[in-house]
Parts: C-alpha cells; structure tokens; sequence
C-alpha cells in the first residue's frame, strides 16, 4: 500500500457493571494491552481493486501473531455501517476507493470489545484517509454509532473505554465517562489472568435483549441485583486505589452473583469460577457472557495467579496475563 494511515484501538475489560449498565448503573471498566490495527491506503487508476475486493482481516491473541479470521463482516461493516456514518457526518456523497487492512489481537466477540475496537479504529483511519481532522470525543461519537448498529441497545461504555484509553467509570446517563486516573498497585495489577472460554454462541445485542426479558418478567430481582452492582462500583474505586486484595476478592465475587443471578453465566463458565474462588481467587464473565456453553473471556484474579493459570489449564482453556488501562485509539 502507498502512502498508508495506521490507526489503532485497544480491547477492553468490565471490572464491574456489565449489562446493568444497560440500565444505567456505573460501570468500571480498563483497556487492555491487545489491539486492533487498520491500515488504511488509497486505490490508484490502473489498480483494479476495490475496497470490498482488499479488504484483509487478520486476528489472534493466542499464537502471538495476527492473522486472517475473516473478510465478509467487515467488509460488510466499511461499506453497510462504517461508510455510511461518515458520509453523513460529513454530509458527502462519495468516499475515493481506498484499500484497508484489520489485523486483530483483540479476540473477536470474547467480550473485550473487539466490535467497537473495530470499528473505532476504522472511523479514524477513513477520517485521517479523507484528511478530516478529528479527536476522541468525535472518534466516540461515530463509534456510537456503529455500535448502535451492531448491538441494539449499547450502554456506550465498550466504545467509550476503547476510544479514551486508561480506566474509567462509565455511566450512561447522566452521560460520565470519568478517567479514574489509577494505577492499579501491581500485587492486584500482576495477578489478573484472563480465560477464554471460547466465542458465546448468542450476540451481545441477543444477550442485552434477554437481559431486558427478564427484567420485565422479573423486575425485584433485575433491580436488586442492579442495586447491588451500583454499590460494589463505588466500593471497588478505593480498592483499585489501596490494592487491598481480600476486599478487591469480595467484591468481584459478588459482582460475578448478580451477573449469575440474571441468568448471563453459563453453567460451564460457573464451574470454572467456582474452582477459582475455591482457590481463593475471585474470577467473572467479562461483557455480555452466554446462558449455555463459553462466555468468551473469564477475568480472573488471585493473589498467586498460578493458581488461576492451573485451573485453566486443567480446562485446556488459552489464558493470558494483560496490562490495564493503556492508552486508546491513536494514529500509529
Ligand atoms: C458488552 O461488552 C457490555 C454490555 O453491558 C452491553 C453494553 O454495555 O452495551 C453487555
């Protein structure tokens, strides 16, 4: 590719809040230190490629190395959602041909937020191709967007978290997206090991749509649950603060109950979990999780990680250590 524009986003985890964030509850969430690349070139006259005959989308955490995944989706996503968005930003017509590549670290729908990823690392290479000026907050905005596309319902926090970088408390409305401006002390910033359990079978947006089912069906239970979340936010700042791990244990076991007790956790991942605090770990699904089979990432914590790892491996599961709160989307 001539003349390249290199834009990139990193993943995100939720410490706390998922789906009840949904619903307006605070949400703590990091970025992690896996990211998703575009590489963004224009077409000359004389090459016959288009954008949906180039477009090259690599993945993969595991081996190290990004590699090809796959090509129709996000082709789909330039030309169905992408494009779109920023011809009506921009209120233009046309977009010149341009030739993208996507290589991917970030696992994709794992729940670290490789969809917004994605998508925000697009956003900005087409913006920066196009010789648009632009900053996070419009990054955000468009990113949005496509979300809303993809999922439905989205709370905003993923897009929001993936854009700004670091760790933030995320509430929907009134609209906060408050960099906590930490650095976790490393006897709890070194012991996170994150465990795939594999690609949920359900969509987010499938989830967050049977979230709202039950909710309606049973709203004590959905609103005592979200109480209970509201609160262990607020508990779980000065932690991340104190690096206090006894508390930090507790309290993401308890959040780990609430996303239990509306039905996100499947009875595999709970297994899982359940040896992980048995070891006296603390460990919960992280973003939209699944009723049955993998939720995708399981975020867990023990003060001797080992142990963590052990138990992963003894599901034959990949799992990996991650730094929390890097920075966001930036032009490489
Ligand atoms: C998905 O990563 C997180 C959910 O809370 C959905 C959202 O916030 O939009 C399940």
């Amino acid at each position: 590719m001539s003349k390249q524009i290199i834009v990139s986003a990193p993943g995100k985890i939720h410490l706390l809040g998922e789906h009840f964030v949904v619903y307006f509850a605070p949400a703590i969430l990091a970025t992690v230190d896996l990211r998703t690349t575009v590489t963004i070139a224009r077409c000359h006259s004389g090459d016959s490629d288009i954008l949906s005959e180039d477009t090259r989308i690599y993945s993969g955490k595991d081996s190290g190395q990004a590699r090809l995944v796959s090509d129709e989706s996000e082709r789909a996503r330039m030309t169905e959602i992408v494009e779109p968005i920023i011809k009506k930003h921009l209120k233009i017509k046309t977009i010149p041909p341009y030739k993208l590549e996507i290589s991917s670290q970030i696992p994709i729908g794992a729940g670290l937020g490789s969809s917004a990823a994605i998508s925000a690392a697009c956003i900005a290479a087409l913006l920066s191709f196009l010789k648009v000026k632009w900053d996070l907050n419009l990054i955000n905005s468009l990113t949005y967007e496509a979300e809303k596309v993809f999922h439905g319902n989205p709370s905003g926090g993923d897009n929001s978290t993936i854009t700004f970088g670091s760790i933030i408390r995320f509430i929907r409305e009134p609209k906060t997206i408050k960099p906590l401006g930490i650095n976790i002390p490393e006897r709890l910033a070194q012991n996170f090991v994150l465990i795939n359990t594999g690609k949920p079978k359900k969509s987010t947006g499938e989830m967050v749509s049977l979230v709202k089912v039950l909710r309606e069906k049973n709203p004590q239970l959905f609103n005592e649950s979200l109480k209970s979340q509201t609160e262990l936010a607020e508990k779980l700042l000065p932690v991340l603060k104190s690096g206090d791990s006894s508390k930090f244990i507790k309290i993401i076991r308890l959040g780990e109950k609430n996303l239990e007790a509306i039905g996100v956790v499947s009875k595999t991942s709970q297994k899982i979990i359940r040896k992980i605090e048995k070891a006296g770990g603390a460990a919960k699904i992280c973003g939209a999780g699944s009723t049955t089979g993998p939720t995708g990432i399981i975020l867990a914590y023990h003060p001797d990680k080992t142990k963590v790892e052990k138990i992963a491996r003894s599901y034959k599961l990949p799992y990996f250590s991650t730094t929390l709160g890097v920075e966001g989307v930036r032009q490489e």
